[in-house]
């Protein structure tokens, strides 16, 4: 198993972006969602739209999970004050789609809390800046959010911290590297929920938070390669709660293993990372993963379109729940496919403007199953040119697989639960089988 990103079980989002490229991110329409605060547009040319009455629930829904103090976006959105402040930006973000953040092509896979504005929210949002971003009544809108300092699911159960503080210089090489934290808990708990928060996040480029009851501690060396991938970050991850039923074994006398990945800053920096668990009762349904990859990645300098390919056929019915892609920098576009087996082909995820920077770990709507039999197909997308503003080179270079941020990866991961707990071997041996996976062609196209 690669030291970097061979495994992947957790979320990945993250927060600093990067290219003006996003700005071009204009999206068809399409939205049907509701949305309450819209309900006067037609009335809005007597009476331009007010903060507390139409605009405060907007930013406090859509906005303020990240745009809060401590919230890992760069100001707060939660008052008049701030708001009236950004007025024309917010209306700019919103309009190119920049702001909130969502990659998931809509029409191509439904996911739980999209974070999509309706059209007519951001008309609204236009609509209050053109009307003289009005405050309107205190006692008309909604009070801001209460969040728990920190944690952003509220106080965890148990929280945990790297033991000493890990130094990273301030040039040089990314560094990999590997930290114990033994558990205290006095019997086996069910895990709902993992949030982890770095101390200084401009260093931390992902975190595994893996588990293993070979008892083991300390800074760095002399871990163990083996334990169970609980988690997996990047910077400015969103925390979700499993769905009912589900949920992650944490074993008595478990050491939690941080396997870690940072990039010097510029300036020399600390990191101490700290794990919020947050518990409930057993699991009714094993939770099972299903991994897709290609290592052969080899992308010649000024190449654009270049395509790598993987297949799994699913070995038992499942209930899929969430996917996660994860690339580097020049990958451009993420296609992801079930076909079923009475031939029919649906999307499971579409990222046509891939950002290394927004990961993200979507959970399906509604689980999508998949029957005994069913091809998992993906396709992945790169632009190594110099028009790319996303590549880390330029000139542009020849950029292969690899576990630097500026090599290229190609995996999409699946989280599935069982139908029957006794066919989880027939998943693991498709994990250890498909290490070095990236055979087989495409089997069929998606309407
Ligand atoms: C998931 C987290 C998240 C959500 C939700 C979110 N933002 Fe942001 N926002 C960020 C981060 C992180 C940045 C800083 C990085 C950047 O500028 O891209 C940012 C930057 C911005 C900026 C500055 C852009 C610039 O060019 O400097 C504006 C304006 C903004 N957000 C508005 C909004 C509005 C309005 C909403 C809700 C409709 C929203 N954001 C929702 C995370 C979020």
């Amino acid at each position: 198993m690669s030291p970097c990103c061979s495994f992947r079980w957790g979320m990945v989002l993250t927060i600093v972006i990067g290219g003006l490229g996003l700005l071009a991110f204009f999206m068809v329409n399409g939205d049907t969602e509701p949305n309450p605060s819209s309900s006067s547009l037609s009335s809005m040319a007597e009476s331009p739209p007010t903060y507390h009455e139409n605009i405060a629930s907007i930013l406090h829904e859509s906005c303020s999970s990240c745009h809060r103090p401590d919230g890992g976006a760069p100001f707060s959105l939660l008052s008049y004050k701030n708001a009236r402040r950004r007025g024309r930006q917010i209306v700019q973000v919103t309009k190119s789609r920049y702001m909130p953040p969502w990659k998931a092509e809509p029409g191509h896979g439904e996911f739980e809390g999209a974070r999509r504005l309706p059209d007519e929210t951001i008309e609204l949002l236009e609509a209050w800046v053109q009307g003289g971003m009005k405050e309107g009544d205190p006692a008309a809108g909604p009070p801001p959010p209460q969040y728990t300092e920190g944690w952003s699911l509220g106080e965890p159960d148990l929280v945990i911290q790297m033991k000493k503080p890990f130094k990273i210089p301030a040039e040089g090489p990314e560094i990999f590297r590997r930290f114990g934290i033994p558990l205290d808990i006095p019997e086996d708990r069910y895990i709902k929920a993992i949030e982890f928060r770095p101390t200084s996040p401009d260093v931390v480029h992902h975190v595994f938070i893996m588990r293993t009851n070979a008892n083991r501690q300390g800074n760095g060396d002399g871990l163990g390669f083996e334990g169970e991938l609980l988690e997996g970050w990047t910077p400015g991850a969103i925390t979700k709660f499993l769905p009912d039923g589900v949920a992650k074994h944490l074993k008595k006398g478990d050491t939690i293993v941080l396997r870690s990945h940072f990039r010097p800053s510029g300036k020399i920096e600390h990191e101490q990372s700290k794990i919020g668990f947050y518990f409930g009762d057993p699991p009714k349904r094993a939770l099972t993963g299903l991994r897709l990859r290609n290592n052969k990645i080899d992308i010649l300098p000024g190449e654009d379109g270049y395509t790598v390919s993987d297949t799994v056929v699913v070995p038992a019915d499942t209930d899929a729940i969430g996917i996660a892609a994860h690339a580097h920098y020049i990958c451009r576009e993420v296609r992801a496919t079930a076909t079923y087996p009475d031939q029919t082909t649906e999307w499971l995820l579409l990222i046509k403007d891939w950002d290394f920077n927004w990961q993200e770990h979507y959970r399906f709507a509604k689980p999508v199953f998949f029957p005994k039999g069913t091809v998992l197909n993906m396709e992945y997308v790169y632009d190594n040119t110099a028009s790319n503003p996303r590549n880390p080179f330029d000139p542009p270079r020849r950029v292969r697989y690899g576990q630097l941020s500026t090599d290229e990866m190609a995996i999409l991961y699946i989280e599935a639960l069982l139908k029957d707990d006794a066919d989880l071997p027939l998943f693991k041996n498709l994990l250890i089988q498909g290490k070095n996976a990236g055979k087989k062609e495409a089997s069929g196209k998606p309407k």
